[in-house]
């Protein structure tokens, strides 16, 4: 009995139902009052655990009870109209429908004479007619009769199992009456019950009845448990593993940030430094520095979100002397340059960054000779029309390596390291175009079988590092954010990820 492992409530009402009626049948009414206890909740769950248990049944059936409704408590206050207006009939010598309608109210006239003939009365030459006096009195009586139970019943607070109303009638007839009243408005309400009666098992027979003794079961063990030598004498509650349990709903990062800070950690793994920027740049920076060309078409105001204030962001002479140079000729680079005029108005154009690449061309302008790796995850800019995989504010994964000696090879491993690292093995590189970087490449991965482009890379040109004093091998890359999230994640929408959907975010997963 002990391996049973029963609650406390179980003990308890297997008690009282092998004390008292357990074998015939109690309800959980009775139970309650047997065990005392106040809460039906408790009853239920005890019966259940004895249930699982295999030591008691529990039986269950429907049943259909009938309460007054409004008209039916009128009726019991004013007498059925049928009732009345019989009586009345049987006062007049002869009941004519002229004195009937005046002495009546006029809305009871016409559902009234629909009753009277429905139980066999006719009219003939304005004269109330009927046969079978006695019959009609009956059913109007058993009519009365039903109503009347039904509000005993009502009063009486009445025990379900104890004095079913149904019992005092012949059952046809009984039927016939909750027939008849359904049929008038707001008569009778049906309520259907499920009731439950719980009968020991013969499994119970065996119990020994010294087991059920109730016993302090210890549900928590706590420090203060453990100190004293209380636990010696516990009874300890058995957990229930394989019971449904609630999530708990802690505090946990936006799936953007969290997969931010894996980024941020694998790049600090591989020996790179963080870089943070503005987000307002000069043209000049984010791309005359570059080596694009003033006329080139990703310049234009409707791929670039320019500043209106401040309207300039004034830039060093000698600076933007060096780029006009290199724009216009090639400078001592040996290129020859795009040729035209470079425009310092033009360079001195305010914008929010369109590419983190302006921020590394810049820290490389301040440490030219010193070797780095140094990466950023942040925010970028472009007139994008939003939709599936685009959106006009998005990250940028950036990255640059300047040493001797480096060169393409270890730019695609490098790449390729920190893909692997962030879960996502197969890489290929293919040839592109950048106007800063020779050799210059697309970078792709593969995902559930597809090759995807996830951004740029190369070594930068002569024309974007000599001006600045550079002289090692820069490799640089720049990917996007979203789309890495899309593929961690599953999405096949961009936006899901800046959608505020608590749901949706609770369910990702930890990265
Ligand atoms: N800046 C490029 C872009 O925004 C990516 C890139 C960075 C390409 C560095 C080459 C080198 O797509």
């Amino acid at each position: 009995m002990d391996d049973l492992n029963l609650l406390n409530p179980e003990r308890v009402l297997l008690s009282v139902m092998l004390d008292d009626d357990g074998w015939r049948g109690i309800s959980p009414e009775e139970a309650l009052s047997l065990c005392e206890w106040e809460d039906q909740a408790i009853v239920a769950g005890a019966a259940h655990g004895l249930q699982n248990h295999g030591l008691i049944q529990i039986e269950e059936r429907e049943n259909e009870y009938y309460y007054l409704e409004a008209e039916g408590e009128k009726a019991i206050v004013e007498g059925l109209l049928e009732l009345r207006l019989w009586n009345w009939m049987n006062e007049q010598s002869p009941p004519t429908m002229a004195n009937l309608q005046l002495y009546h109210e006029k809305y009871e006239v016409g559902p009234g004479l629909g009753l009277l003939k429905k139980l066999g009365v006719t009219i003939e030459g304005g004269v109330l007619k009927w046969e079978g006096t006695e019959k009609i009195r009956e059913e109007i009586k058993l009519r009365e009769w039903f109503l009347q139970t039904l509000q005993s019943v009502a009063n009486s607070e009445y025990d379900n199992n104890q004095s079913n109303p149904e019992e005092a009638f012949d059952p046809d007839r009984w039927s016939d009456m909750v027939e008849h009243f359904s049929t008038r408005k707001n008569f009778i309400r049906k309520v259907v019950r499920t009731e439950r009666t719980y009968t020991l098992d013969e499994k119970a027979i065996d119990l020994d009845r010294s087991s059920l003794h109730v016993v302090n079961l210890v549900t928590d063990i706590t420090p203060e448990l453990l100190q004293s030598d209380a636990w010696k004498e516990a009874e300890f509650r058995a957990f229930d593993v394989t019971l449904d349990a609630s999530t708990p709903r802690t505090g946990r990062s936006h799936p953007m940030q969290a997969l931010i800070e894996r980024i941020r950690s694998v790049f600090l793994e591989m020996g790179f430094s963080e870089l943070v920027d503005d987000y307002v740049q000069s043209a000049g920076w984010n791309m005359d520095a570059l080596f694009i060309p003033q006329d080139h078409p990703a310049r234009e105001m409707q791929d670039t979100f320019y500043l209106d204030e401040p309207a300039t962001l004034p830039l060093p002479n000698d600076l933007m002397d060096t780029w006009k140079a290199i724009h216009e000729h090639g400078g001592e680079t040996g290129s020859s340059g795009w040729g035209g005029s470079f425009s310092n108005e033009t360079a001195q154009r305010p914008l929010l960054r369109t590419h983190t690449t302006v921020n590394t061309i810049q820290y490389l302008a301040q440490h030219p000779h010193d070797a780095c790796r140094v990466f950023s995850v942040d925010r970028v800019f472009r007139k994008e029309a939003i939709d599936r995989t685009h959106l006009p504010e998005f990250h940028q994964i950036e990255g640059i390596i300047m040493e001797d000696g480096a060169n393409l090879q270890m730019l695609v491993t490098t790449l390729k390291t920190f893909y692997a690292k962030m879960g996502l093995p197969e890489v290929r590189v293919r040839p592109a175009y950048f106007p800063y970087t020779e050799p210059s490449l697309e970078i792709e991965v593969k995902w559930r079988g597809k090759w995807l482009e996830l951004g740029g890379a190369g070594i930068f040109r002569p024309e974007v590092t000599e001006p600045l004093g550079i002289s090692s091998p820069v490799l640089a890359w720049g990917m996007g954010l979203e789309r890495l999230a899309m593929l961690v994640l599953g999405l096949d929408d961009i936006r899901q990820l800046y959608i505020s959907d608590l749901e949706w975010l609770r369910q990702q997963p930890i990265l």
